[in-house]
């Protein structure tokens, strides 16, 4: 049974974070009865308790009404420095009776460490989970380190890494377009799969974004953990059993079997103007973009690429994943318009949620059987997806641990990109508003397919 909490303790509940995902998901919660329970907010700040609740208030789009007043009812505020042994002395008071408690960690990750000490301090740490954002490491050997610092504090079973894109339902929905239904699966393999192609683009720049992003680039950003955690659900064997753990071995078993990204898969780009941004580095050579082929070397996807591309300042901005069928063994029909269109499966993640059959069919008319493309599109139509970090909260306080990211995973997709990290080549330089620059084009055989929202 899932363990519910007793108290939430939001560190750093007055940054950017928390106002734009975690105070509207709390809120969003309050609203649905899924959650009632104390939420202290811990961070070095000048408000008071009730300024706090203006504060909330604010990021949850000014609401005024019962849900909101439920939610400020519950807000407690202990302010001051995470360093400060005194804070977490305060917050021990604060605490006192209320059971099991969730620490969420939405401050930066140089100060997990120091977080979790002080909270062990006063044995806050004692039966209670600690939920860390991104990044999780710069690299294996910090992530290795950090994780070390953290289970002196919390176990395994306690800790919870955060990746939002486990909490989106379209992730969710490939597990079970895989495994609830009897079509796919015996074709997903290498005897029927030729590649395929997982492509994150967003047509925005990185805005405000520069002195973080800067540190870290597209394949720390986004590759390394949420597009690593996609492959991981895309390329897994089914799961023995229906509980968290069997998934996340399933997940980690296929990880293992993916070889470090070789230099000669991997171009990486940057878009012309990312260098005047504020907080980035004069001739900084961070990727904006990045584009590579990973391998599975196991007997399901040996020889089969799996293409990654992941940029800013995109023409669109779509999550799709395009699995490429072989093609039939004999060409049985004389040529039609498009005669080496291959059969693609189509899973798009944002901004709708759906999966296409780009099939052939015959073209109509009497004396004809040349095949024409048609699509067969499963749009989804369940209403309103719930956002990812409502699902992430929920969870963070219920206890199910599927949806985090387990330190043997994280392990493996930081040994998979870590020979790519801070390679010494300047990325090549695009255009805002393009795919990228012109090698990416090759890094799939036969190039990248048009997503279904450009078809480009
Ligand atoms: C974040 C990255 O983890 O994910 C951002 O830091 C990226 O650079 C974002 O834009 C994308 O998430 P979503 O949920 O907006 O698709």
């Amino acid at each position: 049974m899932p363990e519910q909490a007793g108290a939430l303790i939001l560190f750093g509940i007055t940054g950017d974070l928390a106002r734009k995902m975690i105070l509207p998901a709390l809120y969003r919660l309050t609203a649905d009865r899924r959650l009632d329970l104390p939420i202290i907010g811990v961070a070095r700040t000048d408000l008071d308790l009730d300024g706090l609740r203006e504060h909330v208030r604010e990021a949850c789009g000014g609401v005024h009404d019962a849900a909101f007043d439920k939610l400020a009812s519950n807000l407690r505020l202990v302010s001051g420095d995470y360093q400060d042994p005194a804070v977490f002395a305060q917050l021990r008071d604060e605490v006192e009776g209320k059971g099991f408690l969730v620490h969420y960690l939405a401050v930066p990750p140089a100060l997990f460490a120091a977080v979790a000490e002080g909270l062990a301090g006063e044995g806050l740490n004692r039966d209670a989970r600690l939920v860390v954002e991104k990044p999780f490491g710069h690299d294996l050997q910090s992530a290795r380190e950090l994780n070390d610092e953290l289970l002196k504090y919390f176990d395994e079973d306690h800790l919870r890494r955060v990746d939002h894109f486990l909490g989106k339902e379209p992730v969710e929905d490939l597990m079970v377009f895989r495994f609830a239904n009897m079509l796919l699966e015996p074709i997903w393999n290498r005897s029927f799969i030729r590649s395929i192609q997982i492509t994150m683009a967003e047509d925005f720049d990185i805005h405000d974004r520069g002195g973080f992003y800067d540190a870290n680039g597209a394949i720390r950003d986004v590759v390394q953990n949420h597009l690593l955690q996609l492959l991981a659900i895309l390329a897994m064997d089914p799961p023995p059993s229906k509980d968290a753990r069997a998934q996340l071995d399933e997940k980690w078993r296929v990880l293992r079997a993916v070889q470090p990204i070789s230099p000669s898969d991997v171009v990486r780009g940057q878009y012309v103007g990312y260098l005047d941004t504020d907080g980035v580095r004069p001739g900084s050579t961070t990727e904006t973009y990045v584009a590579l082929r990973a391998c599975i070397d196991n007997w399901r996807w040996a020889g089969v690429p799996w293409c990654i591309r992941a940029g800013k300042a995109m023409p669109t901005t779509d999550l799709e994943i395009v699995a490429e069928l072989r093609q039939p063994p004999v060409a049985m029909f004389e040529h039609g318009d498009a005669p080496d269109s291959p059969n693609l499966i189509r899973f798009r993640l944002q901004p709708d949620a759906g999966v296409t059959f780009d099939l052939l069919a015959k073209e109509p008319g009497r004396q004809r059987t040349r095949p024409v493309p048609v699509s067969v599109d499963f749009t989804k139509v369940l209403g309103p997806l719930e956002a990812a970090y409502v699902r992430i909260l929920a969870d963070a306080v219920s206890g199910d641990p599927r949806r985090f990211a387990r330190f043997d995973l994280v392990d493996e997709s930081w040994r998979i990109v870590q020979p790519v990290l801070d390679l010494p080549e300047p990325p090549l330089p695009y255009e805002k508003g393009t795919w990228g620059p012109e090698p990416a084009q090759s890094i799939p055989p036969g190039g990248w397919h048009s997503i279904s929202t450009t078809f480009d």
